[in-house]
């Protein structure tokens, strides 16, 4: 079975092929084709994403990327098509919903929305990338612009939450600081290529909910507490200091990811931690994350290139369901919000 992925829900365009035999649990899909294209230059001017900006463009692109993702196939290979159906900007999530039911019309194949949170965890499990694929039971951790939350993942569509963010999601924490620093947008790459040559003990920043026993996190205080640190010690001066800064930033928002995931390996007596999510990118995180393994943890990430959004993880996330036994959709349909926890379990479970 070929899957054609779609993924529009927020400022990347993504379409790629996956294909491999159906049955087990669709681990042996395979990466046929791919295409993405980033709209961080279109929104960069306003320091965030415009959601008209993002749909319009959107339906601008993915033709001629779908002719890439295809690299020579016919369209009549692609067997269904999946578009991420939520949650994100509803705008966005329209233009991938409708291109992909016209798309499945034409060809008469299946269409099926997926859950965007559920494509970036299931990524790691993505065959012949990286090492052996993480097993169920696992706890994920979604660390994104718009998301930071901790699940214990069950089976493809058992995600029990068990800790979530009260306020920013850390990408945006990474972004807001960013600014403050003079960045563009998207912040969190350039902050860390910035703190790569700082010193992480010149300027002191809290390491917010730690006391508190609990899963959730909190980054809104910490990026004021920056954005104060950042005034009164006047770090805009000289480039030492804006290193050193992003440093200290930097290490306040992974080791509170990092203190939150041990807590979650222990308390759910799991094994296996899987990240995802555009943060789970950064180095430095995945240096502290990797460091647990030692307490005989094995934790798992996408490779770099599926860390952000993209279309492989939309157009895996649909092999997988459909591979279980999902039914297609019978319209197009799109969630901006939508709990992942809410997601009905596919009909054989993983
Ligand atoms: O998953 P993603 O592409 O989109 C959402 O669904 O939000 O994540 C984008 C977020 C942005 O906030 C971006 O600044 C952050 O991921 N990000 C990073 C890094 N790469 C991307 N944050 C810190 N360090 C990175 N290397
Ligand atoms: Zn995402």
């Amino acid at each position: 079975m070929r899957v054609l992925g779609i993924e529009t829900s927020c400022d990347e365009t993504g379409v790629a092929l996956v294909g491999g035999a159906v049955g087990g649990d669709g681990r042996r899909a395979t990466v046929l084709g791919e295409a993405l294209f980033s709209q961080a230059p279109l929104h960069r001017p306003h320091g965030g994403v415009v959601p008209e900006l993002a749909a319009r463009d959107h339906i601008v692109r993915l033709a001629p990327m779908l002719d890439k993702a295809l690299g020579g196939r016919a369209p009549g290979d692609i067997d269904a098509v999946a578009y991420t159906a939520g949650p994100g900007l509803i705008g966005p999530l329209m233009s991938g919903a409708m291109f992909a039911h016209g798309l499945a019309l034409t060809l008469g194949a299946p269409a099926l929305g997926v859950h965007h949170l559920e494509a970036h965890l299931l990524s790691p499990r993505l065959a012949g990338r990286g090492r052996a694929p993480p097993e169920f039971p696992f706890v994920a951790l979604l660390v994104s612009g718009g998301h930071t939350e901790l699940y214990l993942a069950e089976a493809v569509g058992r995600y029990e939450l068990l800790g979530r963010t009260l306020d920013d999601a850390a990408g945006e924490a990474f972004d807001k600081t960013a600014r403050l620093l003079g960045l563009d947008y998207p912040g969190g790459p350039p902050l860390a290529r910035l703190a790569e040559g700082g010193n992480p003990d010149r300027y002191k920043l809290p390491r917010p909910m730690l006391k508190q026993g609990g899963l959730d996190f909190s980054f809104s205080g910490l990026k004021t507490h920056a954005a104060t640190l950042f005034r009164e010690a006047q770090v805009a001066r000289d480039d030492r200091a804006r290193a050193d800064f992003a440093r200290a930033f930097e290490e306040a928002v992974t080791d509170t990811l990092t203190v939150k995931c041990r807590r979650a390996l222990e308390r759910t007596q799991t094994k296996t931690l899987v990240v995802a999510g555009g943060v789970s990118a950064n180095r430095r995180l995945r240096d502290k994350l990797r460091a647990l393994e030692s307490g005989g943890a094995t934790v798992h990430f996408p490779e770099q290139d599926l860390c952000t959004d993209n279309g492989v993880m939309v157009a895996y996330a649909g092999f997988v369901r459909l591979a279980l036994g999902c039914a297609p959709d019978t319209r197009p349909d799109v969630r901006p919000r939508w709990p992942l926890s809410e997601l009905p379990p596919p009909p054989s479970a993983a």
